[in-house]
């Protein structure tokens, strides 16, 4: 995939046009299953008293969320996202949840965290460092904000390797899914670069090393829904 198409003003900027669809295309490609994977990447963060965590590239929120959902009331998260159009819908969910004072909602780079180290108990991010040029200063990003022993957690699409399903998921995410993607949204062109950025991403065993690569330990993966996608969870050094 051309470097280019990850430029973050052209990332943000599309962004910020499909989120008022954002969440409704969510449910409709995955069938809803996305739901139980975030629920699933969530449950890898530790279970401490009055933590704190960040959610980076939290967009619609619906990480931060189900991350106080699964936490003590105690528990407070920080969501970062540097597209406004997204973080808006996601401060409106945050709100009508009456949640304003357990979520804090604010602009961000994830290569740039406006936080100090040390800060937080576990960081996550779902569906995000696919987009991130830089993926590993990302990476970097996430284990820096975070105190030692905390987690770091990463839910994101893989490239499905099962000889049997490949062929039926690249027809569905490079025909299918564009399709569907620009009857719903209206817009051309996003849903275009979805299986260009699955399909470019890098396998599960590629992306602990980069994990490793960036400080952290004990890097794992469980893959979920036949590969579809995978929940990296590595500890800070
Ligand atoms: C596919 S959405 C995922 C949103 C949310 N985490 C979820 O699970 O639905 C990707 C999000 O990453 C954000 N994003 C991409 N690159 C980013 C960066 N470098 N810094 C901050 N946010 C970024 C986008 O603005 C977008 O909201």
């Amino acid at each position: 995939m051309d470097k280019s198409a990850k430029d973050p003003q052209k990332i943000r900027t599309m962004f910020s046009t499909i989120a008022p669809r954002y969440d409704l295309l969510n449910r409709i490609l995955s069938l809803g299953i996305d739901r139980s994977w975030r629920t699933f990447a969530v449950n890898q963060l530790p279970k401490v008293e009055n933590a704190r965590f960040v959610d980076i590239a939290t967009g619609t929120c619906d990480v931060a969320l189900e991350i106080i959902k699964q936490h003590p009331p105690g528990t407070k998260v920080s969501g970062v996202d540097f597209s406004e159009g997204m973080l808006d819908l996601g401060r409106e969910k945050v709100k009508e949840a009456g949640l304003s004072d357990r979520i804090d909602v604010r602009v961000g780079d994830a290569t740039d965290l406006p936080f100090e180290d040390n800060t937080f108990d576990g960081s996550t991010i779902a569906f995000g460092i696919r987009n991130v040029q830089d993926y590993k200063k990302g990476i970097s990003e996430m284990a820096r904000v975070v105190k030692k022993g905390g987690k770091v957690v990463i839910l994101e699409f893989t490239s499905v390797q099962s000889r049997f399903f490949r062929p039926l998921y690249v027809f569905y995410i490079t025909k299918v899914l564009p399709f569907i993607g620009e009857c719903v949204s209206g817009k051309k062109g996003a849903y275009k670069y979805l299986p260009d950025s699955m399909l470019d991403f890098p396998p599960p065993e590629k992306f602990k090393q980069a994990m490793e690569e960036s400080g952290l330990r004990d890097v794992t993966f469980h893959q979920l829904s036949f590969g579809i996608s995978a929940v990296h969870v590595g500890t800070v050094k």
